[in-house]
């Protein structure tokens, strides 16, 4: 691979990556550095992070608006697989990496780039899913990592920027690293990387605490068509404002607080606080009617599906073979997922209280009741448990002997 000139960063306005505009220019050699900021609904002022990009050096500062296909084709998809990586963290800020790749690359091909590049560092994740991800979209494409090699502390980076007009973070600066988007909020570093340290409360900014949560519980309803939301409390939303509305509804409640120790792809054991009020609300009630609409084999095998879904999308590899086939499974059995969930949020908690689904409920009530109008043939389950009980019987008889 030629020596490349011309490049597209994915650019956040953080110290790190407006770093990397004069770093690239000066020890990679490249003359143009196109800088891009992806909106995901993390409520940052873009336009002013346009206007730091271009301070730093970059040739253009380019704003994405990838909110709608975020949602519409990265959570939504989670929520159809409730996906949970390591059974708790629902991907937040997993899945906005493969979206910032797949905009990485088509700027680079609109643009006539030679590279792409990103200012992940060499311990977390995200570099995994910046790296594979555009491998996996076009692995002819070089993707320079300025961060990963240049071996600065916090300190040396921030000087090295203010060499070259970067200012360095204002000095109150928060200790806390972050990263949001419309999908929640993610906070490491400073006092919580003693795992023994409560997170305190000024870490959080979508959920409410419990203390200040309202004292009294609020019902609410979620209707799913075809394992997608589409309303809230009655009133039908498009998937952006689906989400938000959730966020704001979860987290007045003080719902959607995760505090835990996740394993990173590169081996190392992280303490992460995460709030994601409504795409934990939104699974909670997508599996509550699952289970009412799904047969339980098909519940079973999707359930280890969706532990593979979750590890693929950790772990870097949503552009992948197996991801694609599990998609299409999941996909399937969507078509049944109908109906409406009924949720009590009180004080921290979540609570299904109802479900229903008028054209796809398995659950039929002259089979389940104990009234008068049972259906069910009791006299028939005797042969069948002496069918079912016959290996375990005759295991017992020889075992006797
Ligand atoms: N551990 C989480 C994950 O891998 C959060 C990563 C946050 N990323 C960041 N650059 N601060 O999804």
């Amino acid at each position: 691979m030629g020596q490349p000139k011309k490049v597209v960063l994915a650019y956040s306005g953080g110290v790190d990556t407006s770093v990397c505009i004069p770093y690239l220019k000066k020890e990679y050699g490249i003359e143009t550095v196109i800088a891009f900021a992806a909106d995901l609904g993390q409520g940052d002022e873009l336009e002013l992070i346009r206007q730091k990009a271009i301070d730093a050096g970059a040739s253009e500062a380019l704003v994405g608006d990838l909110i709608k296909p975020f949602v519409e084709e990265f959570a939504f998809p989670a929520i159809r697989s409730n996906a949970l990586y390591e059974g708790r963290y629902p991907l937040s800020t997993a899945l906005a990496r493969p979206l910032i790749a797949r905009s990485l690359v088509e700027l680079a091909r609109e643009l006539d780039a030679d590279a792409v590049a990103h200012g992940c560092t060499g311990k977390g994740n995200d570099q995994v899913r910046f790296d594979v991800g555009i491998a996996s979209l076009a692995p002819d494409l070089q993707v320079l990592t300025p961060a990963r090699e240049w071996a600065m502390s916090r300190e040396e980076t921030i000087a090295y920027g203010e060499r070259y007009g970067i200012p360095a973070p204002v000095s109150k600066k928060s200790p806390y690293s972050i990263d949001l988007n419309l999908l929640g909020r993610s906070i490491e570093a400073g006092a919580l990387e003693d795992p023994m340290v409560a997170p305190p409360e000024e870490v959080f900014a979508m959920t409410s605490s419990i203390d200040n949560a309202p004292e009294h519980a609020e019902e609410i309803e979620i209707v799913f068509e075809g394992g997608n939301p589409v309303s809230m409390n009655g009133e039908r939303l498009n998937p952006v404002p689906l989400i938000s509305h959730a966020n704001a509804l979860a987290g007045k409640h003080g719902f959607g607080r995760l505090d835990i120790i996740e394993n990173r792809v590169v081996g190392i054991k992280s303490r992460e606080i995460y709030e994601t009020p409504g795409l934990l609300l939104l699974i909670l009630a997508h599996k509550e009617l699952e289970s009412l609409t799904l047969t339980s084999d098909v519940l079973r095998i999707k359930n280890q599906l969706e532990r593979q879904w979750a590890d693929l999308v950790y772990q870097g590899l949503w552009f992948s073979p197996l991801k694609d086939a599990i998609d299409s499974f999941i996909d399937r059995t969507q078509i049944y997922v109908n109906g409406l969930v009924r949720i009590r949020l009180h004080k921290g908690n979540a609570t299904v209280i109802g479900r229903s689904s008028p054209s796809n409920s398995l659950y039929v009530p002259e089979m389940a009741t104990y009234g008068s109008d049972d259906k069910f043939e009791h006299e028939l389950a005797k042969g069948f448990i002496y069918i079912w009980g016959l290996p375990s019987r005759l295991w017992a008889g020889i075992q006797r002997k």
